[in-house]
């Protein structure tokens, strides 16, 4: 009773009933945060996510610059409806090198998060220079331009070094060599420094010419190997093997 009674005077006083809300919440504040402070990372790391290519950090800078994100998500959520249309929903993983990160929060196109390896290079040209030659219903603006603009390849070492002071774990041969990786992987030629984008970036890189305009190195060649990348490296078949054959 007689706590109630104490009670009644916070309920009654609304200057107390502040300071003591403020300090509960604060109390609130103090036990969710710290234990955050003390843990080294909170996304767990997964076996094939790598930091992007130059070339594919190019096409990404393009992907923000032309701000696709206003239509397009980069993120499954583990909703049968989404992971039946997309594909095995996002892991935090899946981004963790992508400053900012492309969740987004609208779709008026599809979520791209999987697009990669979905179509082939040349549907993709033929989509972003003129979208309603392929899907006659859709809505989304022609960027035709971009397979006459030129990618700047030249300051990659730039964004690179960038990028690590954000934690991306790029070497310093990464950087050294980001014009000529950059250069390798768009044309695909044996003649380019191969061995060396592969050794740095995987087996699994795709080096080619992109835009079908293997004279010229265009911010198309960017941007179409940055939308082939998305989502696909994670192996989600043999990490399901995994997950199945555990007891
Ligand atoms: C005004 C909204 C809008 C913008 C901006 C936009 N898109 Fe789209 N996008 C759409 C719509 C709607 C579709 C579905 C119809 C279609 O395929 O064209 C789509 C489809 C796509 C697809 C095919 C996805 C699939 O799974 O079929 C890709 C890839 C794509 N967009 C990439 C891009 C890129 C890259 C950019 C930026 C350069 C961009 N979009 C900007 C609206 C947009």
């Amino acid at each position: 009773m007689s706590f109630l009674h104490k009670h009644q005077k916070l309920e009654k006083n609304s200057l107390l009933l502040l300071f003591w809300t403020i300090i509960a919440v604060l109390i609130g504040g103090i036990v969710e945060i710290i234990p955050l402070f003390r843990t080294e990372t909170v996304i767990e790391p997964v076996k094939g996510v790598r930091p992007y290519t130059p070339l594919e950090l190019a096409g990404y800078n393009i992907y923000l610059r032309e701000g696709c994100y206003n239509c397009h998500s980069q993120q499954i959520r583990p909703l049968r409806d989404e992971v039946a249309r997309y594909g095995h929903y996002s892991l935090a993983a899946e981004s963790m090198y992508d400053h900012p990160f492309q969740w987004g929060s609208k779709r008026t196109g599809p979520d791209l998060a999987r697009v990669g390896g979905k179509y082939s290079d040349d549907w993709h040209v033929a989509h972003l220079k003129a979208p309603r030659d392929v899907v006659p219903e859709s809505i989304m603006p022609s960027y035709s331009f971009l397979l006459k603009t030129g990618a700047k390849i030249d300051d990659l070492d730039q964004h690179l070094k960038t990028l690590r002071l954000a934690g991306v774990p790029y070497s310093d041969e990464m950087i050294e060599n980001a014009e000529k990786d950059a250069i390798a992987q768009a044309t695909g030629e044996a003649r380019m420094d191969m061995a060396g984008l592969v050794s740095r970036y995987g087996e699994k890189v795709l080096a080619r010419d992109f835009d079908g305009q293997p004279e010229v190195i265009s911010e198309m060649d960017a941007l179409v190997a940055y939308l082939q990348v998305l989502g696909t490296m994670v192996d989600f078949k043999s990490a399901e093997q995994v997950e199945e054959s555990a007891p």
